[in-house]
């Protein structure tokens, strides 16, 4: 039997390079080499816990399918969809919820982590959660073991929803017999963290990120704004610094071993930045030019979409017809 690679993303944002190059490329690179069926989905329904403005909803959705796309993404190898489109992964969701230790969701961690910031502060321990976030690890099992998934390439941040999705087939099965496989994480150990414009984590929470498909003359500013020190053009500079470290991301090995050399002979921060960008931009131009065509035709994204959701379905059908069976669910 053929098997599943499956990811998802949320559509909360538009994707920065942190997410292009922490999430997206590594899937698609995974999809690329493994002798395997690649499913990718746009986990929109995740989404829902964190994002109330409709607008939003349908903009960032689209544009993850977009950005998806444009990346290389090629769908003619793989199975690419929507969450929401795919019922049954919602009927296996509530199957099971029904089976799933509420003292597991109490432990996971985006919950954990809320609650304790909650009573750090002296405030209800819930205060401002939703069911929808506590549950979230059960809708994510339901994605992952709807359709057969052997592997889930993800970031070590997602590991113990992985390790969670296994605990709660187990006891499925045990209970009901053997009706879902055992899911393992892939996680990307030569993907680093991507660091944002101040240092940190890039993240949309913490307003440093540098939109991948933002105009060029955005990226030019956003390059310019990076911190250096104050050493002289002349200086001889050390590798070890936010700009080289955002460089790299975007070149190849000579590009990488050029400027090497250039840091250690001198060059001034001006010229680094120039090139950065240069590099940064020839990089992402053609993926940009890829990325402007779907966006003009959403038309051309649904169809896909569309595809990929019938043959999900058919693969998401078998999964629920057993488990409805195991169960025992009365059908005349
Ligand atoms: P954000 O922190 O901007 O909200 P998400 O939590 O939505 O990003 O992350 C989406 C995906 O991108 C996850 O798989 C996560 O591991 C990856 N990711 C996010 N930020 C980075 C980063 N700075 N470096 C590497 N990977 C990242
Ligand atoms: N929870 C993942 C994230 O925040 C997204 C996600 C939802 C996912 N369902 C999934 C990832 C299933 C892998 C498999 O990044």
């Amino acid at each position: 039997m053929e098997e599943i690679i499956l990811t998802g993303i949320k559509p909360t944002g538009k994707i920065h390079i942190g997410n292009y190059f922490g999430a997206v490329k590594p899937a698609i690179d995974l999809a690329k080499q493994q002798n395997a069926k690649a499913m990718f989905f746009i986990a929109d329904y995740h989404a829902l816990n964190y994002l109330k403005d409709k607008n939003k909803f349908s903009e960032y959705t689209f544009d993850l399918a977009a950005t998806w796309l444009a990346c290389g993404l090629d769908e003619s190898n793989l199975f690419f969809y929507r969450q929401s489109d795919i019922p049954e992964i919602f009927e296996i969701n509530w199957i099971l919820s029904n089976v799933t230790p509420k003292g597991l969701m109490n432990r996971a961690h985006a919950y954990k982590s809320l609650a304790e910031e909650n009573i750090k502060n002296g405030k209800e321990v819930d205060d401002g959660i939703n069911m929808g976030l506590f549950n979230y690890p059960i809708l994510m099992a339901a994605d992952i073991l709807s359709m057969k998934a052997k592997f889930v390439p993800v970031g070590e941040d997602q590991k113990q929803h992985v390790e969670i999705t296994r605990e709660i087939a187990r006891i499925f099965n045990n209970l009901y017999g053997e009706t879902f496989i055992l899911p393992e994480e892939k996680i990307n150990k030569n993907v680093g963290l991507v660091l944002g414009l101040d240092g940190r984590k890039m993240s949309k929470s913490y307003n440093n990120t540098i939109e991948l498909f933002c105009s060029e003359e955005e990226l030019r500013k956003k390059i310019n704004k990076i911190v250096t020190d104050s050493s002289n053009p002349n200086d001889p500079k050390n590798t070890d610094c936010l700009i080289f470290k955002i460089f790299s991301l975007f070149a190849n090995d000579n590009q990488r071993k050029e400027m090497e050399k250039r840091f250690k002979e001198g060059i001034s921060w001006g010229d680094v930045k120039k090139i950065t960008f240069q590099t940064a931009n020839d990089y992402i131009k053609p993926m940009r030019e890829k990325y402007m065509f779907y966006k003009n035709n959403p038309n051309k994204v649904e169809e896909i979409l569309r595809k990929g959701c019938e043959e999900a379905r058919n693969i998401a059908k078998i999964i629920l017809n057993k488990v409805r069976q195991n169960i025992g669910k009365y059908n005349f």
